[in-house]
């Protein structure tokens, strides 16, 4: 876990309480203004002899609360793209980065990661104001419903989505996402799962960057690519796309740490710092410290920095590369 730019009680609160870990949080890119493309020096990843997601992925999406459906497309087919192929680089060839994580029987994470099914929750089943552990009751509910989604622990991932108007614990505080396992006495199963929230009306500063910029950090907007300020989202909602690169570092750390015993740094594994945490803010080279780094502008000006299925771009933070021992992305200069 990568300590942070924040006010003292969220420190305290990180520190103090268990279930604040296993979390994206956006006010670590400010702290790694000496940190270009992360560092070799400093980190010490290690195995900790646990699985990885080495079995095709069934995603299982639960939309909790009100989405529209261009937002839900958007999303749909940035999980559609990290299976199929795209203009180079792509959402799959970014997962590449992931890949290269394996656990003690040798087997690397799955290239196969396939939307299995989606659960619409629009009745917000267990209400505006959750809890840590009602992700996991909105999981129960979703497998239990009529005509829900089949509960399978054997090669299940539950992403659970939160709408604009759902508060969510310690979301726009101290986290954007998390991911973590479910207990057998909530959900049935163990089985791995992440909840994202849209941050777009609620905390876009802190959980939609670089598209948007906290006015209370202290620090100028990122510098996208060459000029200054923001990044334009590539598909036209900040909190959309500010989600996707939420996702996609939420994806990439429970599928190298899915149980929390696998992949991460440092000793308290109540407070790992994980594949992705390691790169947050970096989204090309030179990435970190406020910059995201080289990335690409389309024809209307929009930042991406991979390419998906239907011609859609994306923006998404870069992971920790084994091999290379830093930060990568398909996007690399280098
Ligand atoms: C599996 O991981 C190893 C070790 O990082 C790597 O050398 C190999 O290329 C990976 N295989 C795939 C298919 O990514
Ligand atoms: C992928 O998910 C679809 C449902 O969206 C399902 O019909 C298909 O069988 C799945 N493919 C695999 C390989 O699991």
């Amino acid at each position: 876990m990568v300590l942070q730019n924040l006010p003292c009680f969220l420190l305290f609160s990180l520190v103090f309480v268990p279930s604040l870990v296993f979390s994206w949080k956006q006010n670590d890119q400010f702290n790694q203004a000496k940190n270009y493309e992360g560092s070799s020096d400093f980190v010490n990843l290690e195995y900790h002899m646990g699985p990885v997601l080495a079995s095709p992925i069934n995603l299982y999406i639960i939309w909790y609360g009100h989405w529209n459906p261009s937002q839900q497309a958007t999303i749909r087919d940035f999980l559609y793209s990290f299976s199929s192929p795209a203009a180079y680089p792509s959402v799959a060839d970014w997962w590449k980065t992931v890949r290269l994580y394996t656990d003690q029987t040798g087997s690397n994470i799955t290239g196969s990661v396939n939307l299995s099914g989606e659960f619409s929750d629009f009745k917000y089943s267990h209400g505006g104001y959750l809890g840590r552990l009602d992700i996991q009751s909105i999981i129960k509910t979703a497998v239990t419903s009529y005509r829900g989604l089949p509960l399978n622990p054997h090669n299940g991932l539950y992403l659970v989505l939160t709408s604009h108007d759902v508060q969510v614990q310690d979301f726009c505080r101290a986290v954007c996402g998390f991911h973590y396992f479910s207990f057998p006495t909530i959900v049935g199963v163990t089985v791995p799962y992440a909840w994202v929230g849209y941050s777009g009306t609620q905390c876009p500063g802190m959980c939609a960057y670089p598209f948007a910029w906290p006015q209370y950090s202290g620090k100028p907007p990122p510098r996208g690519n060459e000029g200054g300020g923001i990044l334009k989202a590539p598909n036209g909602d900040v909190g959309v796309d500010g989600m996707i690169s939420v996702i996609a570092h939420e994806l990439a750390e429970v599928s190298s740490n899915p149980l929390v015993n696998a992949w991460y740094a440092g000793d308290d594994p109540t407070a790992p710092t994980e594949i992705a945490d390691l790169c947050l803010g970096v989204y090309g080279s030179g990435g970190g410290g406020g910059y995201v780094g080289k990335v690409y502008k389309d024809s209307w000006g929009n930042g991406f920095n991979v390419n998906g299925v239907k011609g859609r771009k994306f923006m998404v933070q870069w992971v920790w590369n084994p091999l290379r021992r830093r930060c990568y992305g398909p996007n690399a200069m280098d």
